[in-house]
């Protein structure tokens, strides 16, 4: 851990122009510089350097940040190691805290674990290679399904000899702790009795994205009914099987150059397709796609190409967790190989440029390939038929994207011969749907609701997409949008301009409101809190760090190291990059925004609250409705004085906002 004091001295010397300087060329132009944007192909800059702000900002692709961020996502930094970067390059000292015991423990334990499975992947590599029984049994058995010498070294590949405690024993010899040789899974404690897991298997290492070796995959030798094929290390400390990747060290650097990650099931599988001179390859490792599998592929490319045996199985495996993928805003590409074969198979009989042309060949888009898949399947049977529409719009709708959603849907509808309409219509409901699974779940508040508005608590929901959100008409949740984003912008933008004066004690004193004392104390007052919740956590930093001495509310922000914080940050501290809707239509201003600020600021608030009363009497309007029918008069009558309180609130802020407007 670097201490916080560091980090601040780090940032503070940090250049912009000479960080992103090391890797761009710029061009001054006014204050700001300019240059081609590294992180897309463009042949007129866009790629904006602004030195006062010390931010970074693309206009062509949206990416933007500080020199920390520029650097994660150039070089492909982890936090902590941009921050190392830097110190390198400012000859600053890195002092690492001191960590407590306890973190300690954990570091030490986990330390413990990676050394003791370096040893071992030394170990088995060295039987396989030293051994007569290993050079028989192991390295034949590589040798003899073609893997290449220097692919076997590459992958350190290993074997694990038969004697049941060979491993252990060496290990204790060399003074490995037992208790480790447990925890690793390398090991295993019976009936006092204590023996390899993976005797008379051959080893393949599984790696860290930094390539330390966090766990092992063991395939038997023998044909053998009973045993399984594959053993793999237990769940521990530093094994999480979900949210790794086998081979994804190898693979990240040719994903980031090639745009794309190429997804297959097996260890032997990434063998090959490296050994063909394919190296953007990972595997999942025979269970479908997990959520932290699918972030740590988004780190490096949002394109992912499946690639699955051609059996029916293995296609139909590729169909699973492919939603998620979708969610995430990534593209996905499917090539189903031809029957009998795995990417293993096929990568041994091809050579690389014959299998890249068959990957181009083949590469099916995700949806065209599940809709041609499903419309096969189901024929002519019209429930079928149905219940094949309805899962192909599921994936529709949850794709981010609304412009690729609309294509989509268009596409779907020629190739099923359905309604245009329909479709969107389906996808509007799922859609629907899925919010409300949302708002249901933990920290949810669908059944009964707050509609007082001095106790009204906004829900807290968890949006995936919080800037793409979708249309307000189907996700009420995005229904203040505009507004939210709005006031944290001016929050950011004008903290310590006065809004309005307020009338003290004495005669003649006034006291002035800052845009930022104005939105926490008005919002305080309302329990209003964003219902976005990057904007509400950002509305927590404003209320926990603002009037703190020394703190400069911007440069904390665009330095966050919630990486979502800073991205926001920066686009809304960079000028011109989001006109607010709502003041354009209030009129033709001239005057630059800092000074309408005492117009601006009360009239996003009032028109805010007014959408809030608004919405708190639709959902009465539901209950209403809902309850018609039944004979309890009172929760009507009750519900009905609710509503009109509300809409005397509503005319009050409608009121205010005209006032302000004219
Ligand atoms: N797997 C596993 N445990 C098993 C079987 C499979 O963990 N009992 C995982 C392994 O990561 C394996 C992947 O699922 O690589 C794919 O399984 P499979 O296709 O059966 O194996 P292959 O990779 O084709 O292995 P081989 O070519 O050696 O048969
Ligand atoms: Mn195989």
């Amino acid at each position: 851990m670097i201490d916080y004091s560091t980090i601040e001295r780090i940032i503070t010397a940090a250049e912009i122009t000479d960080v992103v300087g090391d890797f761009v060329s710029l061009k001054k132009r006014g204050v700001n510089f300019l240059g081609l944007c590294p992180f897309h192909n463009e042949k007129t800059p866009s790629f904006t350097v602004s030195p006062s702000k010390g931010i970074f900002k693309c206009f062509g692709c949206g990416k933007g940040g500080n020199s920390v961020n520029f650097l994660m996502e150039h070089e492909h930094l982890t936090y902590p190691d941009a921050l190392r970067w830097l110190a390198k390059k400012y000859n600053i000292e890195i002092a690492e805290t001191e960590e407590s015991a306890e973190e300690l423990q954990h570091k030490n334990e986990r330390e413990s674990m990676m050394v003791l499975n370096e040893f071992a992947w030394k170990y088995f590599s060295r039987m396989m290679n030293d051994s007569e029984e290993g050079r028989t049994i192991g390295f034949g058995y590589f040798k003899e399904r073609g893997f290449r010498r220097d692919i076997i070294e590459k992958f350190q590949l290993g074997y694990s000899p038969e004697q049941r405690d060979a491993f252990v024993q060496e290990a204790l010899k060399s003074g490995y702790k037992q208790e480790y040789i447990v925890k690793t899974g390398l090991g295993i404690e019976k009936n006092d009795r204590f023996f390899d897991r993976f005797s008379g298997r051959v080893m393949f290492p599984i790696h860290s994205l930094s390539g330390r070796v966090i766990g092992f995959g063991g395939r038997i030798l023998r044909s053998d009914a009973q045993a399984a094929k594959y053993l793999n290390s237990p769940e521990s400390e530093i094994y999480h099987k979900s949210a790794t990747l086998y081979g994804i060290n190898f693979a990240r650097n040719a994903m980031v150059r090639e745009d794309k990650c190429i997804l297959v099931e097996g260890y032997t599988d990434v063998l090959s397709m490296h050994q063909t001179g394919i190296e953007n390859v990972v595997a999942s490792s025979g269970t479908s796609l997990t959520e932290d599998q699918i972030r740590l592929i988004k780190r490096f490319t949002s394109n992912v190409t499946i690639l699955y045996d051609g059996d029916p199985a293995g296609i139909k495996a590729s169909l699973r967790g492919i939603d998620m993928i979708l969610e995430e805003g990534m593209h996905v590409r499917v090539v189903s190989l031809p029957v009998g074969e795995d990417p293993d198979s096929f990568a041994r009989s091809h050579s690389s440029s014959a299998m890249l042309d068959f990957l181009k060949e083949n590469e099916t888009d995700f949806i065209r390939f599940k809709t041609k898949l499903l419309l096969e399947e189901a024929g002519k049977d019209p429930i079928k038929r149905s219940q094949m529409i309805q899962e192909v719009v599921r994936s529709v709708a949850i794709i981010p994207d609304r412009i690729e959603r609309t294509v989509y849907l268009q596409e779907c509808s020629s190739m099923l011969g359905v309604d245009e309409q329909t479709l969107f219509t389906e996808a509007a409901r799922i859609k629907r749907k899925l919010w409300e699974k949302n708002r249901s779940g933990p920290g949810g508040r669908s059944g009964e609701q707050d509609y007082s508005p001095e106790t009204y608590q906004p829900r807290q929901r968890q949006y995936d997409h919080p800037v793409d959100a979708p249309e307000p008409d189907v996700m009420p949740g995005a229904l203040f949008e505009t507004e939210e984003r709005e006031i944290i912008r001016l929050m950011l933008n004008y903290p310590d301009k006065i809004v309005i004066e307020l009338p003290g004690e004495h005669k003649d004193e006034v006291i002035p409101v800052t845009v930022m004392d104005f939105f926490l104390q008005e919002m305080e007052t309302d329990n209003l809190v964003p219902e976005n919740p990057l904007y509400a956590r950002v509305f927590k930093e404003f209320q926990e760090k603002w009037g703190t001495p020394g703190v400069n509310i911007q440069t904390m922000l665009t330095n966050s190291q919630d990486p979502e914080i800073s991205h926001l940050a920066v686009d809304l501290l960079t000028p011109g990059y989001q006109i607010s809707k709502i003041h354009e239509k209030g009129g033709a201003y001239v005057r630059s925004e800092d000074q309408i600020i005492k117009i601006l600021a009360p009239e996003i608030l009032a028109s805010y609250r007014s959408k809030k009363v608004k919405q708190m009497i639709s959902v009465i309007d539901d209950q209403i409705h809902g309850y018609q029918g039944t004979d309890d008069d009172v929760l009507i009558t009750g519900l009905l004085e609710d509503r009109r309180q509300l809409e005397e609130l509503r005319k009050a802020y409608s009121k205010e906002l005209r006032r302000i407007i004219i």
